[in-house]
């Protein structure tokens, strides 16, 4: 495995494995790796000929007060990882290699990107969809992978992809979970034991609004109920938002659910934030 840190030198190599008829893989992740970018990398490592990591925790998706700076970084055993799960190439740039001090363009995906965190986070997006762009131009892949966990993620970068005419396949993986049911995040390190334990109660809740649809509720607002009665159970969790959307827009679900609705979650628990969705119906998930 070789580690790059040029801009040219990995778009080089990823080029000459195309020209002879290779395909690539781009798993785009901040580091701190955990079972949820190992999922990423092993499927990108199974569907393509070669696949590149990249760690590059991006400011611009980072808002005032937020943790950029205390964000984990893992650097050496990420690269571990990597070598281990078989990419061939870790694309590890820094932040001058990334963003001139003059940069002044952003990429700005409307629509999708207005509720959910976006309500609560509004530099995330764009600074997203902006990296995203980014790394898509340097390591011209032929699919991208990404975790269903961030699905207003997902479904942005899907949206950008298709309106800019961007070469690359995305491909969505399931959400890894903790054996209690807590989604794998690398903000989860920050948990004390304690919120760590009542942590899984955000996934109790998802749970609870899915067997209400499963026991046949169609009103998205009943469903919502349904799960955030489920979380306020517990004290220590603070509701961001809990929302029913529709799977491509991010847009409120409307009545009657069909199913294939994201109902959606972001809470705080003591200083971390968490988010995780569920797919009412999983059969009719997208990949
Ligand atoms: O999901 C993440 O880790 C980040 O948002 C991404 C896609 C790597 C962009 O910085």
């Amino acid at each position: 495995m070789e580690v790059f840190k040029e801009k040219d030198a990995i778009r080089t190599q990823v080029r000459d494995w195309q020209s002879v008829g290779q395909t690539v893989g781009v798993v785009p992740t901040m580091g701190a790796l955990h079972q949820g970018h190992h999922s990423l990398v092993r499927c990108c490592v199974a569907a393509t000929d070669h696949t590149v990591v990249t760690i590059f925790v991006n400011p611009k998706q980072f808002g005032p007060g937020e943790d950029l700076s205390s964000y984990p970084r893992t650097t050496e055993d990420d690269l571990k990882d990597c070598e281990e799960l078989g990419a061939d190439a870790v694309f590890l740039p820094d932040d001058s290699a990334m963003y001139a001090d003059d940069h002044c363009t952003s990429v700005n995906v409307s629509g999708i990107t207005d509720g959910l965190c976006g309500s609560f986070r509004p530099e995330f997006f764009d600074g997203i969809a902006t990296v995203v762009t980014k790394l898509f131009n340097i390591i011209p892949a032929d699919s991208a992978f990404f975790g269903r966990k961030d699905v207003q993620q997902l479904t942005m970068i899907r949206k950008m992809v298709s309106d800019l005419d961007m070469p690359v396949r995305i491909v969505g993986c399931p959400t890894v979970r903790e054996s209690d049911g807590l989604a794998c995040s690398s903000r989860n390190r920050y948990m004390n034991e304690e919120e760590r334990k009542l942590a899984p109660r955000l996934y109790q809740a998802l749970l609870a609004g899915k067997a209400a649809f499963e026991a046949g509720e169609r009103d998205p607002a009943a469903v919502v109920v349904s799960a955030s009665r489920e979380m306020l159970r517990e004290s220590g969790l603070k509701l961001q938002y809990m929302e029913c959307v529709n799977s491509d827009t991010m847009q409120r679900a409307l009545y009657p659910l069909k199913g294939d609705e994201v109902l959606a979650v972001a809470a705080h628990l003591g200083a971390t934030r968490l988010i995780d969705n569920i797919t009412l119906d999983e059969k009719a998930e997208q990949c």
